[in-house]
């Protein structure tokens, strides 16, 4: 392996003694640190064995010089001097000039050089200088490297020419007056190569630039200025950067320097420190030597490549997390309950849910606070809403009326089950079946909308109703007034109304049961007549109104019309519904009058004897009052199913009773208190006095409390209503 024969280099008494790093510094134990403001780290150093063989530096006047084979005088100024992380100098080098007078004649120049190089351990950067060349007729280039085709390889210039002494421009160096170009790498020399005047070259009548300046220059360190074409002093240096490396070459053979392969591990390698490893050089042959990843300090010293504490310098170490330092690197974490998408030292840390869970949190988080809010508001209205229309529907004066329940617009719900049972149309809008907690069975009407107008009488209306209390009047329980149109819950009348049961269900009726049924309906008109709290009529009696329970018990519904009747009479607003059973003298004058009831109920038991309904001409009732009139008796109308020879006296009486109540002359019909009495007469009679009862099973059924008045009827020639 003659090839690697040890360097002599190496045998230098200078590399016997161990480099060490001083403590936090990169410069050998014991040897100057800096000088005039220039550090100076190993390998290059000031005095004996604080240097490397070819790095010396002096120091003279507070200012440091390269060693080279120049005389201090004439040496080269270092800047600065740096191992890490490039290995680099800063120098001043001496411009290169040649001046001439008008005529053409040279009065002085220089080439530049210096031998900065006396070791080869330098290179002038190429990527860190470039070539100026300054003039108006001239050619300047540089050469360098080994022999090639020619003497050397690489040779670099450019031509500066001006046309007149206004051509240059300041700033503007492409070849009027100044001119700049890229150097090759591997430069060892700053030696120019003037083109001389003669010729085409000739600077002849050039006062305005008489010299020809050439400098290799830091890149950003020169700007030109036309002035410097005649004012640049010729004792002028420039800054240049130096590349250098270790260059050991067995000199004896004079073969190529090592390079790193060649080295590493072997005697002389030069990066002594831990942790430091071989990198070749760049710029030239040769290596340079460098700390690990996650060292710094001075390779070229023992233990010279110091830990970094990577959690000191966070703009160049970054740590999204928890920082520790380690040998040789540092570790980073989140915090307890954060994570990372990937490496902290990257990625922020985030609380421990995912971007997506965080998102969603997010999301239903703000989701769920716009619906409550939504809801909040919505309930908000729709309670001050429901206020509003409880108030409107006159809630006030009705929610202490006694017997009457309040029901909530939720309960109502409860109570149809969402109106999921559909029973009817009532005058006013669908009745719906329903079912109370305890479990009464309730329909639930519509009522008429209610107006600032009409509040008060509806709220009226419905205290009526609340305190009619009979078991022949259909009772209110309670309303609803949280709703747009109040609605009224009413007892259930399993059985439909009269007109259902004579006329759609074809169901046999007896004659009992029909007495039943008129007793009954007489009753509850009576009641209303005369002793309830209030004395109130109807208005529209007519089967439709009169309800059956589960026991046929007859109860008056639809107090539409009724009205609280302070006096004999009032004027009624409208007259609504078929005039089948309208009093005629109602219709005529507009006067209601409990007459007015009581001809309506006459209508019904023609309809209860006959049943056939009456049409809006009337003119069943006055074929029915005419047969009276002129026959003493309508057997030819009655209902055959019920005119039986036991019966027919019974019906006989009914009917003129119906007559009676048909009265054109309102002071001749019968007040209900007296409709009621002679039916329940009648009813005795029947009972006690004929025995052939062939009644259905309905018929065990006894209506209410009989009149115990003893006021026979005596017949009086009926004399029916006929319109005029
Ligand atoms: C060199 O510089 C130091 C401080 O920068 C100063 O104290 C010293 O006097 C200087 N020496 C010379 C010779 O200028
Ligand atoms: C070049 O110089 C000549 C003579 O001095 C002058 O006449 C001419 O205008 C100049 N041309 C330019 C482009 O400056
Ligand atoms: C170039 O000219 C400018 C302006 O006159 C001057 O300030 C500067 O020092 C000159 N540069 C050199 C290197 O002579
Ligand atoms: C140099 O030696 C070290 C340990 O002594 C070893 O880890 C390393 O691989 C060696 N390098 C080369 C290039 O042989
Ligand atoms: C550096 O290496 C030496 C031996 O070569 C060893 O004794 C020393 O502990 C190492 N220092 C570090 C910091 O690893
Ligand atoms: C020296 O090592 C550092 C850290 O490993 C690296 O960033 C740098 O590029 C290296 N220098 C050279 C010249 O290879």
């Amino acid at each position: 392996m003659s090839r690697f024969r040890m360097p002599t280099v190496f045998f230098l008494p200078a590399m016997l003694l161990s480099a060490v790093a001083a403590d936090g510094l990169t410069v050998k134990a014991g040897c100057k640190e800096s000088c005039g403001g220039v550090d100076i780290p190993y390998p290059f150093g000031i005095g004996a064995d604080c240097f490397r063989p070819g790095f010396e530096i002096l120091c003279s006047s507070n200012t440091s010089y390269l060693a080279g084979k120049t005389t201090l005088s004439s040496g080269i100024r270092v800047l600065s001097l740096s191992v890490m992380p490039r290995p680099e100098v800063r120098v001043l080098l001496p411009v290169a000039f040649q001046c001439f007078t008008a005529k053409n004649r040279r009065t002085g120049y220089s080439f530049g050089e210096v031998d900065f190089n006396p070791v080869g351990v330098y290179r002038i950067s190429s990527t860190h200088n470039e070539l100026f060349v300054l003039g108006c007729n001239t050619l300047v280039y540089i050469s360098s490297g080994p022999t090639g085709r020619y003497r050397y390889s690489y040779y670099a210039g450019c031509v500066a020419f001006c046309n007149d002494s206004r051509s240059a421009q300041d700033g503007a160096c492409a070849g009027v007056g100044c001119c700049r170009v890229d150097i090759p790498p591997g430069l060892t020399g700053n030696s120019m190569h003037l083109q001389e005047s003669e010729g085409t070259w000739s600077h002849i009548d050039q006062e305005f630039s008489p010299c020809d300046y050439a400098f290799i220059v830091e890149k950003g360190g020169y700007q030109f200025k036309v002035d410097n074409l005649t004012n640049m002093p010729t004792t002028q240096a420039m800054p240049m950067r130096l590349d250098w490396a270790i260059r050991d070459s067995d000199i004896q053979s004079t073969g190529p320097m090592y390079s790193c392969a060649q080295v590493v591990n072997k005697t002389g390698y030069t990066c002594v420190s831990n942790n430091s490893q071989c990198v070749d050089s760049t710029n030239g042959p040769g290596y340079i030597c460098n700390c690990t990843a996650g060292y710094e300090g001075n390779p070229y010293l023992l233990n010279g490549c110091k830990n970094i504490n990577e959690c000191a310098r966070p703009e160049e170490f970054p740590c999204n997390g928890e920082c520790h330092d380690t040998e040789g690197s540092y570790n980073c974490f989140c915090r307890r309950g954060y994570q990372s998408d990937g490496d902290p030292k990257e990625n922020p840390c985030n609380p421990k849910f995912s971007r997506t869970a965080k998102l969603a949190l997010g999301l239903t988080f703000g989701v769920s606070l716009m619906i409550v809010a939504i809801l909040t508001t919505v309930i908000k209205l729709e309670r001050s809403k429901r206020k509003e229309l409880f108030r409107k529907n006159g809630g006030k004066a009705l929610q202490d009326v006694t017997g009457l329940v309040i029901f909530t617009k939720e309960e109502l719900k409860k109570i149809t089950d969402n109106d999921s049972n559909f029973l009817g149309k009532g005058r006013f809008g669908n009745v719906y079946k329903g079912t109370l907690r305890d479990n009464t069975v309730v329909a639930v009407k519509s009522s008429i909308k209610v107006s600032k107008e009409t509040k008060d009488e509806f709220t009226e209306e419905v205290k009526i109703q609340s305190k009619m209390i009979h078991k022949n009047i259909l009772k209110l329980i309670g309303c609803c007034l949280e709703v747009d149109v109040p609605k009224l819950v009413y007892e259930f009348a399993a059985n439909g109304s009269l007109e259902d049961t004579l006329y759609r269900r074809k169901r046999p009726l007896s004659l009992n049961l029909r007495l039943d049924i008129a007793i009954g309906s007489a009753e509850g008109l009576k009641y209303m007549h005369s002793d309830a709290p209030l004395v109130i009529r109807h208005g529209d009696i007519k089967p439709g109104n009169i309800l059956l329970d589960e026991n046929f018990t007859p109860k008056i519904s639809d107090f539409g019309l009724s009205k609280l009747l302070t006096l004999e009479y009032c004027i009624a607003d409208s007259v609504v519904g078929p005039f089948a059973y309208i009093d005629p003298v109602y219709r005529k004058t507009g006067l209601l009058t409990q007459k007015s009831d009581v001809y309506s109920f006459g209508a019904v038991l023609v309809e209860l004897v006959t049943r056939e309904q009456n049409d809006n001409g009337q003119e069943r009732i006055k074929r029915f009052c005419r047969l009276y009139a002129e026959q003493g008796s309508a057997q030819a109308m009655f209902d055959k199913e019920i005119e039986t020879d036991e019966d027919i006296f019974m019906l006989e009486q009914i009917g003129k009773l119906a007559t009676e109540c048909l009265e054109e002359d309102t002071h001749n019909r019968p007040y209900m208190t007296e409709v009621v009495e002679r039916l329940v007469m009648l009813r005795r009679r029947r009972k006690h006095g004929i025995t052939q009862d062939r009644s259905g099973p309905e018929d065990t059924i006894t209506n209410g409390s009989e009149s115990t008045s003893a006021s026979v009827l005596v017949p009086s020639t009926p004399d029916c209503y006929r319109p005029t």
